[in-house]
């Protein structure tokens, strides 16, 4: 079921998926404006992006926007895409270089224009690389995802090209953002808070968890070892045994 390498010393999973919380709380600690607290998240996810291609993760997956976000004012959602824009501009180079392959998940033809366009730009430039799978959530939500999939196969079925009855588990699995994604062995998820949040509930169904107190700001190197150390000691029993 899991493809995560395992041997008697070392267990690393093979994809690891993170809930970037954290961020305003960071900069209300540091009596900071929301922003400056989005671009220091920015700063870690370069740490950890960095980091998790060097151990030779395969799969990353980061929550950057959730299809629940856009409740936010109108002043901390565009800094938070001004936030991305610059973060995809600034070191799309340096991801490229180290060989990481950008994909989103999530509908973000509705984000801001000039952040589609800087998102479109890192997809296209990074497209054959063969590193780290570094998938952004953005606009995504788990139940948006999976009602979509609902959508794609009742058209199937519509046509006369799917049998509801030929509906496998596999089949919801591939007609999801993450049809081409492993399920993730481990979710970290910062900041103190013990929940999903709508993200990727169909796919965590067997996913280990990692929550820290840490806020997502302060997460770095270091911190992303402490989680990879704690899912090696997890046993997965899948409902055996
Ligand atoms: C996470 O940090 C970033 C996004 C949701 C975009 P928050 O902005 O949620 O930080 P807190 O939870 O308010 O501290
Ligand atoms: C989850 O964090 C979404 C992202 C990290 C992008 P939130 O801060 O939006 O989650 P809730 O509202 O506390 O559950
Ligand atoms: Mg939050």
């Amino acid at each position: 079921m899991s493809n995560s390498s395992c041997n008697e010393i070392s267990c690393m999973p093979e994809h690891v998926a993170v809930i970037m919380d954290g961020n305003g709380r960071w900069a209300s600690a540091k009596g900071v404006p929301k922003f400056a607290g989005h671009k220091a998240g920015m700063e870690a996810l370069k740490k950890t992006v960095r980091k998790s291609g060097e151990l030779g993760l395969k799969y990353l997956t980061v929550y950057a926007f959730s299809t629940e976000n856009w409740k936010r004012s109108e002043e901390e959602i565009g800094g938070i895409f001004k936030i991305l824009i610059y973060y995809m501009q600034r070191e799309i180079q340096e991801i490229h270089a180290r060989n990481v392959k950008v994909n989103i998940l999530g509908d973000y033809s509705v984000i801001p224009e000039n952040a589609v366009a800087a998102v479109d730009k890192a997809i296209e430039l990074t497209k054959n690389n063969t590193g780290l799978n570094f998938n952004i959530a953005l606009n995504y939500g788990g139940r948006d995802d999976i009602r979509r999939g609902v959508v794609k196969l009742a058209e199937q079925i519509e046509k006369g090209e799917l049998k509801s009855g030929d509906i496998t588990e596999e089949l919801i699995s591939k007609s999801l953002y993450t049809a081409d994604v492993p399920d993730p062995d481990l979710i970290i998820r910062t900041s103190g808070e013990l929940r999903l949040s709508n993200f990727l509930l169909w796919q965590s169904a067997y996913s280990e968890f990692y929550f820290t107190d840490q806020l997502w700001p302060d997460f770095d190197e270091e911190s992303l070892v402490k989680a990879l150390e704690s899912f090696e000691k997890r046993k997965r029993n899948y409902g055996g045994r």
